[in-house]
C-alpha cells in the first residue's frame, strides 16, 4: 500500500502486537500447566484439555483438569494458611496486595497479550481496560487491608473463599474476587473458566514472585465439574461466583443449608435508554462501548436499546453507519475494534438467538463479513424486536443489540424493567433531572448517566433480581468477605417445642370472651384466614390463651399484593418514616403493661423480664426511627470527572419469618429496620407465641402507618416461609428458626434467586444491641445502587 492509496481509502494499516514473550512464557512451562497449590505448581497430570486461541484456532497450551484430591489439596492449603494470613494484620496484608499491584503493572504487557491470545478479545481492550483495572483493584484493596481494623471493626475474615469465574474478563474477574478476599484476611481457592486459564496461572507466578505465603492463593483449573466440587466442599466457607444465571441457581441449590456465605454475579439484559434530547452522536459512541465492547460478552452490556420514538430512525441510521466502520478481525492488531467470540458453542448460541429474533419479526442489520479462520460474529442490530421475543428477553452475550421504541419516560421505565434481570442500565438525555428521576425507578444495581460500562474498584457492582446478589468493589463489596465477630459466640438455638394443652383448659375461653381468634393483618385491615382454620395458642403451662388464624398460600398472596400496592412507602421521606416509627413506639409504650402480661403468659417469663422485653422493643423502635433518615449512601471517588452515587435502596417487599425467642422484641427487630429503609413487609410471627404480633394490630392502626406497609400472617412458619420464598413478588426473605428451616428457605430461594438471610439455627441474643440492631440489619434490608454521573460539557 502506498501513501496515495492510504490517502484515498483512509484505511488503517495492520499494527500487530508481538506475541513472542507470551508464547515463550508458555514454552517455558512446556506448553502444559498443573494447578497452583500451596505455593507451587503441580504436574499437569494425564487428564488435560486444550486451551485455544479463538481468533485462529491455535492450541496455546494444555491445562490440567482437577479431580477431587486436587480440590481437597487446594482447600487444605488455604485452610492451613488462613489463620496466619488473618493474624498478619491489615498492614501486613496491605504490603502484599501492594506488591501484587506493582507486579501486575510491571508485567502488564505480558498479561495483556496472553489475555488477548487466550480469550480472543482485542489487545486494545486488554491493554487499556482490563489490565489497568486489575492493577487499580489491587491498589485499592491494599488500602482496604490497611484500613480494615479501623473501618471494619467488629468484623473478621470469613475463612476459605472458593471463587469461580467466567471467561469474558478472566484476569479482571480474578482481581475482583481475589483482592477483597485477601484484604479482609481470607485465603482463596480460585477456578478460572476452562476456556481462559492462562492469565490466572501467570497470576499464580506473580503471587510467588511477591512472596505471598504458601496457600494464601491457590488456583485450580478445569471445567464446571471442578466448580461443583468446590460448591459442595465441606471446608469452604464462602463461594463467590460470576457466570450464567442457570449455574448461579445450581450453586444456590448446592450451597443451601451448608452455612456457606454466597455472592452471585449473574447475567443481564441491560437497557440503554436514549431520550429525544440526548446528544445522539455521543449516544452512538455509547452504544459502541455498551454492546460491541468485548464482542458484547459482558454481563452488564447495554443489549436493549430503548429509543424515544421521535429520534428512533435517526439513531438507527447513525448506528448503522457507525457499525460499518467497526474493524473486526485479528484481536492482536491494535487497530481492531471487534475481536473473536470465545468458542463455537457461544457463537452458535448467539446465532440461534438472532435467528429467533428475525423469526419473531425483527429487522436484521449486520455490518461486515467475518474472517474465514477463527470464531467471529459480526456486530448486529435487531430493529423493532417484540418485547416478548427470546432475543429481547434472553441474555445473548454477543455483539447483538435489540432495539425498541418508547414514547414517555414512564413507558421507558416499564420497558427497562420488563426483564427478570437487573444488573445495569444506561440513560442518555441532556436533562439531568429526568435522568436522576429515572435512575432510582430502574431495577438495576448500576446506572450510568450519559455513559456506559464504567467500572472502578471504589464503586460496588452487582445485581438486583435474577442478576444475583452481593456487591463487588467499593466498601459495600468488603462485607461479602467478612462476618460479624459475635457470630463465633452464638450457640445453636434450643429447639422450641409446643406445650401440650392441659385437659383442664380444653374448654377454652372460660373468662366469658366469645371469640378469641385473632385474625391476620393484611392491607391495614384485620382479615380472616382464607382457609377458615385456626390453631390454639397456649401458655407456657398449657393453658389456652386464644387462637390464631392458620395462614395459607392465599393469605400470603393477599399480603404480598397489599404490600406491593403500598409502594409509595419506598419513596416516602426518611423523616416521615422516622415519625411513624416513633409513634409506634409511643403507642406501644402506653400499653406496655398489657404487652408485658402477654409475653409473660405465653413464654412463662418473669414479670420483670417481660417488662424489660417491652422496654427493649420501644428502644429498638426508637433506634430505627433514628436510622430512618440516616442510613445514607456514599459518594464514591471514582477516577472520572464525575461521581458514583451509592444509594441504599429498599429490597422491595420482604418476607420476615420471626423468632420464637423474644416474641415481641424479635418481631420488631425484624420489622423495624425493614420498614425504616422503605421496604414493605409480610411478617410471620413466632408460631409458638404469636399473640404479641396480633396484639400489635391496634398499635399499628393508631400510628399512622399506611395500609399494606406491615402485613402479618400467622400460621406454620416453615410452610409460610416456603410460600414466601416461592413468590416472585417477594424480593428478600429473612428467616430465624431451626437449621432445617434455614436450609429449606435457601433451597426454595434458588428458583428465583431471592436474597435470603437466615439464622443458621443459631441463637441470637435479641436484647444485645451488638447482635441484634443497627447497621447489619440495615445492610440486609437494602441493596446498593451505584449511579454514575459524569460532569462537564
Ligand atoms: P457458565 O456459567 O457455565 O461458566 C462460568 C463458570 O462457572 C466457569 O468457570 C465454569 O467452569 C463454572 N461452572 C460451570 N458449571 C458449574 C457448576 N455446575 N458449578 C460450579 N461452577 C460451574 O457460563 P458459560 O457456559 O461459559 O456461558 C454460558 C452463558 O452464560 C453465556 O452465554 C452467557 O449468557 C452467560 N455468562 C454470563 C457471564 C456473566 O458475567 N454474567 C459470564 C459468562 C457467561
Amino acid at each position: 500500500m502506498n501513501i496515495d492509496t492510504i490517502f484515498d481509502t483512509m484505511n488503517y494499516g495492520p499494527a500487530p502486537e508481538g506475541r513472542v514473550e507470551a508464547l515463550d512464557w508458555i514454552s517455558a512451562h512446556d506448553g502444559q500447566f498443573g494447578h497452583y497449590v500451596n505455593g507451587a505448581f503441580t504436574s499437569a497430570g494425564k487428564d488435560r484439555f486444550d486451551t485455544v486461541n479463538p481468533a485462529d484456532g491455535m492450541v496455546l497450551a494444555q491445562i490440567a483438569q482437577a479431580n477431587t484430591s486436587d480440590v481437597d489439596a487446594a482447600v487444605a492449603a488455604a485452610r492451613k494458611a488462613q489463620s496466619k494470613w488473618a493474624a498478619l494484620g491489615g498492614h501486613g496484608r496491605a504490603k502484599y496486595l501492594y506488591a501484587l499491584a506493582r507486579l501486575v503493572q510491571k508485567h502488564a504487557r505480558l498479561f495483556a497479550v496472553l489475555e488477548c491470545l487466550d480469550n480472543g478479545k482485542t489487545i486494545r481492550e486488554t491493554r487499556d481496560i482490563d489490565i489497568p483495572l486489575v492493577t487499580r483493584h489491587f491498589y485499592h484493596h491494599a488500602g482496604w487491608a490497611q484500613l480494615m481494623e479501623s473501618e471494619m471493626a467488629g468484623f473478621e475474615a470469613v475463612g476459605v473463599a472458593g471463587q469461580i469465574i467466567p471467561w469474558n474478563f478472566p484476569l479482571l474477574m480474578l482481581s475482583w474476587k481475589v483482592a477483597p478476599a485477601l484484604a479482609m484476611g481470607n485465603t482463596v481457592v480460585l477456578k478460572p473458566a476452562e476456556q481462559t486459564s492462562l492469565s490466572a496461572l501467570l497470576f499464580a507466578e506473580i503471587c510467588a514472585e511477591a512472596g505471598l505465603p504458601n496457600g494464601v492463593v491457590n488456583i485450580i483449573t478445569g471445567d464446571g465439574r471442578v466448580g461443583e466440587m468446590m460448591t459442595t466442599h465441606d471446608d469452604i466457607d464462602k463461594i463467590a461466583f460470576t457466570g450464567s444465571t442457570d449455574v448461579g441457581r445450581k450453586i444456590r441449590e448446592a450451597t443451601a443449608g451448608s452455612g456457606k456465605k454466597l455472592t452471585l454475579e449473574l447475567g443481564g439484559k441491560s437497557p440503554f435508554i436514549v431520550f429525544d434530547d440526548a446528544d445522539l452522536d455521543s449516544a452512538v459512541e455509547g452504544v459502541v462501548d455498551a454492546i460491541w465492547f468485548n464482542q458484547g460478552q459482558v454481563c452488564c452490556a447495554g443489549s436493549r436499546l430503548l429509543v424515544q420514538e421521535a429520534v428512533a430512525d435517526t439513531m438507527i441510521d447513525k448506528l448503522t453507519a457507525r457499525m460499518a466502520t467497526l474493524r473486526l478481525g485479528d484481536p492482536m492488531d491494535k487497530c481492531t475494534d471487534v475481536g473473536a467470540i470465545i468458542d463455537q458453542t457461544q457463537r452458535d448460541r448467539i446465532a440461534s438467538l438472532v435467528d429467533a429474533g428475525v423469526r419473531d419479526g425483527a429487522r436484521l442489520i449486520q455490518s461486515s463479513s467475518v474472517p474465514e479462520l477463527g470464531c467471529f460474529y459480526p456486530p448486529t442490530l435487531l430493529v423493532d424486536v417484540e418485547p416478548a421475543s427470546a432475543a429481547a428477553q434472553e441474555e445473548i452475550f454477543g455483539p447483538v443489540l435489540v432495539t425498541t421504541t418508547f414514547r414517555t419516560p414512564s413507558e421507558a421505565t416499564a420497558l427497562a424493567n420488563n426483564t427478570r434481570y437487573g444488573l445495569a442500565a444506561s440513560i442518555w438525555t441532556e436533562n439531568i433531572n429526568l435522568a436522576l428521576d429515572l435512575a432510582p425507578k430502574i431495577q438495576a444495581g448500576v446506572v450510568w448517566i450519559n455513559s456506559t460500562n464504567l467500572f472502578d474498584a471504589a464503586a460496588g457492582f452487582g445485581g438486583y433480581r435474577e442478576s444475583g446478589f452481593g456487591r463487588e468493589g467499593g466498601r459495600e463489596g468488603l462485607f461479602e468477605y467478612v462476618k460479624p465477630s459475635y457470630l463465633a459466640k452464638l450457640k445453636p438455638a434450643k429447639v422450641a417445642t409446643k406445650v401440650a394443652q392441659t385437659s383442664a383448659t380444653l374448654a377454652g375461653a372460660s373468662d366469658g370472651l366469645l371469640d378469641r381468634t385473632a385474625k391476620m393483618y393484611i392491607g391495614g385491615k384485620q382479615a380472616r384466614p382464607d382457609g377458615g382454620y385456626s390453631t390454639p395458642v397456649l401458655s407456657s403451662k398449657g393453658a389456652l390463651l386464644g387462637h390464631v388464624g392458620k395462614g395459607n398460600r392465599k393469605d400470603i398472596r393477599n399480603a404480598v399484593e397489599a404490600a406491593t400496592k403500598a409502594a409509595g412507602w419506598a419513596s416516602a421521606s426518611g423523616h416521615l418514616r422516622a415519625q411513624i416509627l416513633y409513634y409506634i413506639a409511643e403507642n406501644l409504650s402506653v400499653r406496655a403493661d398489657e404487652f408485658a402480661d402477654r409475653i409473660r403468659q405465653m413464654t412463662g417469663a418473669s414479670g420483670k423480664a417481660a417488662h424489660s422485653e417491652v422496654e427493649a422493643t420501644v428502644s429498638r423502635l426508637f433506634t430505627y426511627g433514628a436510622w430512618a433518615d440516616k442510613h445514607d449512601g456514599a459518594v464514591h471517588s471514582v477516577p472520572i470527572r464525575g461521581v458514583a452515587l451509592a444509594m441504599n435502596e429498599p429490597n422491595g417487599v420482604m418476607g420476615l419469618c420471626c423468632p420464637d425467642a423474644a416474641p415481641l422484641l424479635g418481631l420488631i427487630s425484624m420489622i423495624a429496620p425493614a420498614i425504616a429503609t422503605g421496604n414493605r413487609v409480610v411478617a410471620v410471627p413466632s408460631p409458638l407465641h404469636p399473640l404479641s404480633a396480633t396484639d400489635l394490630y391496634q398499635v399499628l392502626e393508631t400510628s399512622d402507618l399506611p395500609a399494606g406497609v406491615v402485613n402479618i400472617v400467622t400460621g406454620d412458619r416453615d410452610e409460610l416461609a416456603k410460600t414466601l420464598a416461592d413468590h416472585y413478588g417477594v424480593s428478600a426473605l429473612w428467616y430465624d428458626g431451626p437449621a432445617e428451616g434455614c436450609a429449606k428457605v435457601e433451597h426454595a430461594s434458588a428458583a428465583n434467586l431471592k436474597r435470603s438471610w437466615v439464622s443458621g439455627g443459631l441463637a441470637r441474643d435479641w436484647h444485645s444491641r451488638d447482635q441484634s440492631e443497627g447497621r447489619e440489619f440495615l445492610r440486609h434490608a437494602t441493596q446498593v445502587k451505584n449511579i454514575w454521573v459524569p460532569y462537564g460539557e
